[in-house]
């Protein structure tokens, strides 16, 4: 198909499906942005004028496609026209792709026409991305939709999945664990599969649509906090988790009250020194001006809190996470979740991390953990809506201007 590139079998049953939508389940480093990328290539190079469009939950996600598919194009010969800022788009004769995140509810989308819609981490995207941005772009055309992903639970993805086993016309449907790519290093997997826990590694490498009683925040919790449109009003407050050994600084910025809250800002840095990171959060901090921000200070102390304080956050408040605090604080956030006072942000790292979060056994209480998986993000977001007013004092607060 391009030169010196040869599809494993499971890949090569993805591009020989006719079917005007397919959904493909499979593990990590299975190849799916290959495939992804060689299928949009040898969309573009049909005769026909085509119209693609790319679509990735972060634009990080979106461009990693897009530039495997300019490498696809130019082995194939092509000299495809390409522009990367403000956003990815390609020509290449009559035809054009377009690369885009779904962040937003997909507003980058809407009122475009497209032959064909590949979407990378399909889980990981927002239900009405899918169906209320991209689905009506292919009204016009007659156009297909290709949805492809490592599983996250029992969500719109895999109800698609199902039916594509019962249809198997209109939707062509595959899973496939990491291991049938021959090109993967069966050492690298023996290696992920002693650093999760098992259930992760059925999900991450096995592509098992699983959704467990330990999961502490539930999939469909997670996905109807995606969907919410709560106002965008009241006090703004922040949680911060400082990275220790290998795992990242993050930043969580939310607004609202406990009984409505949106998160309006999500950030993680790794490698940083603490200076740096000190830096970077407060930077961060800055532009989003909270009244509250609660620090995880187990472990690290009063410098960095008070290196925060004199970066310019006078309002820095640490925590120690004793079993227990972290036990409320994680409670809390399920609660929020489970009512349907939170609304979300479709970051992928955030969610991975949700739907990861697991009660540990019960040997061992009910303590919380997260595997392997890093937790950083959801820690920040417990601790910012932690720090969220209850509704009586958010009003009193937020009505300071009518005061005398
Ligand atoms: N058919 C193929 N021939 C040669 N190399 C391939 C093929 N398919 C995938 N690869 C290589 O395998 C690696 C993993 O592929 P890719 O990034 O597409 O996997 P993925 O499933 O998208 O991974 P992730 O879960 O990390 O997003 C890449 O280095 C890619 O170039
Ligand atoms: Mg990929």
């Amino acid at each position: 198909m391009f030169a010196g590139w040869c599809p494993h079998p499971g890949q090569q049953a993805f591009l020989n499906a006719t079917a005007p939508v397919r959904v493909l389940a499979c593990g990590r480093r299975w190849g799916k942005t290959e495939v992804i990328a060689a299928e949009v290539a040898r969309t573009l190079l049909t005769a026909a004028e085509r119209c693609v469009l790319l679509v990735a939950p972060s634009n990080e996600q979106a461009l990693l496609g897009f530039e495997r598919t300019v490498e696809f194009l130019r082995r194939a010969g092509a000299r495809p026209i390409v522009r990367r800022t403000p956003a990815p788009v390609l020509i290449v004769g009559n035809s054009r792709l377009w690369a885009r995140s779904a962040i937003r509810g997909g507003v980058y989308l809407r009122g475009r026409k497209a032959h064909l819609i590949v979407v990378d981490e399909a889980a990981y995207v927002p239900e009405a991305v899918v169906n209320e941005v991209l689905m009506p772009m292919l009204a016009d055309t007659g156009g297909k939709i290709a949805l492809v992903s490592t599983p996250r639970g029992k969500n719109y993805f895999y109800r698609l999945y199902q039916q594509g086993q019962e249809d198997g016309v209109r939707i062509w449907s595959m899973r496939s664990p990491s291991w049938h790519n021959p090109l993967l290093s069966p050492t690298m997997l023996l290696m992920q599969s002693s650093l999760m826990s098992a259930r992760q590694f059925q999900v991450e490498y096995g592509a098992m649509f699983l959704d467990a009683a330990e999961q502490v925040f539930r999939t469909e919790w997670v996905d109807r906090a995606l969907l919410l449109n709560l106002p965008d009003e009241g006090l703004v407050v922040a949680g911060v988790d400082w990275a220790r050994y290998r795992d990242y600084t993050a930043l969580a910025v939310v607004r609202g009250s406990r009984a409505a809250a949106k998160l309006i800002a999500l950030r993680r840095w790794q490698g940083l020194s603490w200076a740096d990171q000190v830096q970077a959060v407060a930077e961060h901090l800055k532009m989003h001006q909270p009244v509250r921000v609660v620090c995880d200070r187990t472990g690290v102390g009063d410098p960095l809190l008070e290196a925060l304080q004199a970066a310019g956050v006078p309002h820095a408040e640490g925590v120690v996470f004793t079993a227990r605090v972290k036990q409320n604080l994680i409670e809390n956030l399920a609660l929020m979740l489970e009512q349907g006072r939170l609304q979300l942000l479709p970051d992928p790292h955030l969610l991975n991390e949700l739907y990861h979060f697991e009660f540990a056994p019960a040997s061992r209480g009910t303590q919380l953990h997260s595997g392997s998986v890093h937790d950083d993000l959801v820690i920040a977001l417990a601790l910012a809506v932690w720090a969220l007013p209850n509704a009586e004092a958010s009003a009193i607060l937020t009505s300071g201007t009518k005061r005398t």
